[in-house]
């Protein structure tokens, strides 16, 4: 079971470990920026520091869930508009390069995979919260939407429109069923930019049925 594992029971990620698999996605990033104007190091550097805070909050291994926020999103790199399994090869080459040992490893990729927001549950393991709660943090920010959007739509080659059919959908049943984010302090500080968020995404579905707004979009498209 994902969530029984523990660095008790798989050991942990050292210290000199951690700074290489840091310095190698680092690295990545900065080699491939142009393919990640959303998924890219600001992405990746915030979901490591918030993960690390919530993992220190509930109790989990810090260390662990940091490095799986450091490799959660390889899969952007290796293929566009693309699951976390996808990196799943890059994320086990990188983690082994960097001395990781291989059962730190896997559960590292367990984690990666059990916080993917498309198929995450109520139940998932802690370590699996934390990162959930930094990366559900990042896309609930209110500055996600003035700011990035548009850029995941560029990343992934997506509309508009899927692109808020995917956030409604992914995000609206979590969000109504009461596990968008796992730490309670996380609920308290941010539920309602969550709330306001997809009240937008929302909003932007139902604008985009109106075929003015459509003749607007294609219009600015063109420019
Ligand atoms: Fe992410």
């Amino acid at each position: 079971m994902l969530g029984e594992k523990s660095a008790v029971a798989v050991g942990s990620v050292a210290a000199g470990a951690f700074d290489q698999v840091e310095r190698r996605v680092r690295r990545l990033c900065q080699r491939f920026a142009a393919n990640l104007p959303f998924h890219g190091w600001h992405h990746v550097h915030f979901v490591r520091t918030k993960a690390g805070a919530f993992a220190r909050a509930n109790g989990s291994d810090p260390a662990v869930v940091e490095t799986a926020a450091l490799v959660h999103d390889l899969n952007y790199i290796v293929k566009r508009n693309s699951d976390a399994a996808e990196g799943r090869e890059i994320r086990m080459r990188i983690l082994a390069a960097a001395g990781v040992a291989e059962p730190v490893a896997e559960w590292i990729d367990d984690i990666v995979v059990e916080a993917e927001i498309s198929t995450r549950h109520r139940d998932i393991s802690k370590e699996a919260q934390a990162l959930s709660d930094a990366d559900t943090l990042f896309k609930a920010l209110p500055v996600t939407p003035v700011m990035l959007a548009h850029r995941y739509l560029s990343e992934n080659g997506i509309t508009l429109g899927q692109l808020a059919n995917k956030i409604v959908g992914e995000q609206r049943g979590k969000h109504d069923e009461g596990f968008y984010f796992y730490s309670p302090q996380a609920k308290a500080m941010y539920s309602h930019w969550a709330s306001a968020n997809l009240e937008l995404w929302q909003c932007v579905v139902e604008a985009l049925d109106d075929p003015s707004v459509g003749e607007l979009l294609d219009a600015v498209n063109a420019q």
